[in-house]
């Protein structure tokens, strides 16, 4: 850490919703957030003046980044692991270190590992032929689901194949495959924890998070109807992997909730979109929580603000022109909080979310819903 009156300087590599929202947390804990950018335009350049522009693929130019910062994290998974080591060996205090964020940058390193740990997971195999998918089938059933092992996001990268046919398609992509047997999940859970290099780790309750076409639609905060044994174990499983992983920052562990339990789906090691509903929702948002993991500081508190929090995404619609629809929402709802992230209006795409807080989850889910959709505007 720097003298106490320099500011601490964490450097964020990306530039996407997720910085800009980081740069809110860090405004107020005094930290100086500087972004690795690859344009001047995008969502975190737009609102913060330390931004460099560069490729996050590129060694000098995380180098050039990295001089000056107390830690560096991520926005997105995607920064190479070699290059991360080079960065640590060189004495950057690079949080997540690359031995934890491959587990959120390969799927079948991701799924070894926690089987290793004991962690509940679905069946599955790495595939790279029909008659493997086949095989996979044979001993587990159809559908299957194949996924790509890098880069996917917002469900691409991910088929649900009836048969060998629908995996032939997919496996023309070319792309590195995992199978996993189809989880007849009830619904989707999320638990987001944060650990310090120290070992310090916090849970935030439990959310149920609804998917839409393989997208995020809503959060909700804690998810309803979960009972206290469910909910502990799910957290217990969080901050175990977070744990053996040696994960610093955040970690979000995406699961299944299941006739017969819990199963683990996936993980990001960053701020994650099941987590926005903590800006309000929680006495220490994601973001704020991020920061001080990755500068080695105490952790805040995760406990909520109210006692339900609803976060809906908007997603953009035909219309781009959203602040036209702006004053009704504003009007129609004084609690609703709204979140922009500058990004140009494209039907399907994430632009903003908003957050309902209250007491009665009918009330506040159908608040929540209401401003996405006049916000959205004609589909
Ligand atoms: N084994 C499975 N069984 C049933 N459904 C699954 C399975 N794996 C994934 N899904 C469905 O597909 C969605 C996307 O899968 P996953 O989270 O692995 O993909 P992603 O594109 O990497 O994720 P994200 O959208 O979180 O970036 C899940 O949220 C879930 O609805
Ligand atoms: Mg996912």
């Amino acid at each position: 850490m720097n003298s106490p009156n320099v500011a601490p300087v964490v450097g964020m590599v990306g530039a996407g919703q997720l910085a800009r929202m980081t740069q809110q947390a860090a405004i107020a804990l005094g930290v100086e957030l500087r972004v690795l950018a690859n344009a001047p335009d995008e969502s975190a350049s737009r609102v913060i003046t330390q931004t460099v522009l560069g490729d996050y693929r590129d060694l000098d130019d995380l180098r050039a980044f990295a001089d000056g910062c107390d830690a560096v994290t991520f926005d997105h998974e995607h920064v190479p692991g070699g290059h991360i080591r080079v960065l640590a060996e060189a004495g950057v205090a690079v949080r997540p270190g690359a031995d934890a964020l491959i587990h959120a940058q390969d799927k079948a390193v991701m799924r070894e590992r926690l089987g290793a740990i004991g962690a509940p997971c679905p069946a599955w195999a790495r595939v790279d032929s029909v008659s493997a998918v086949e095989e996979f089938a044979g001993e587990n059933g159809w559908p299957v689901v194949l996924k790509a092992v890098r880069g996917g996001y917002d469900g691409r990268g991910v088929w649900v194949v009836e048969s060998a046919g629908e995996a032939a398609q997919v496996l023309k992509n070319g792309v590195e495959l995992i199978a996993e047997a189809f989880v007849p999940f009830e619904r989707e859970l999320a638990v987001l924890v944060a650990r310090s290099p120290h070992g310090q780790g916090v849970s935030y309750p439990v959310v149920e998070t609804v998917q839409e076409d393989g997208i995020c639609v809503e959060v909700i905060a804690p998810a309803p109807d979960l009972d206290a044994e469910d909910a502990a174990q799910a957290q217990r499983i969080a901050l175990t992997i977070a744990a053996e992983l040696g994960v610093t920052g955040l970690l979000a562990v995406e699961m299944f909730q299941t006739k017969t339990g819990l199963v683990v789906n996936e993980l990001a090691m960053r701020p994650h979109n099941s987590g926005h509903w903590t800006i309000e929702g929680a006495r220490t948002s994601q973001f704020e929580q991020h920061l001080r993991a990755v500068l080695d500081l105490p952790l805040g508190s995760p406990a909520m603000t109210a006692p339900v929090v609803v976060m809906a995404n908007l997603l953009g619609g035909p219309d781009p022109d959203i602040f036209s629809r702006y004053e009704h929402v504003l009007a129609h709802d004084p609690g609703i909080k709204l979140h922009f992230y500058g990004k140009e209006v494209r039907p399907g795409r994430k632009i903003g979310h908003v957050t309902a807080l209250g007491t009665d989850l009918d009330d506040v889910r159908a608040r929540a819903r209401h401003a996405v959709t006049c916000l959205r505007g004609p589909v």
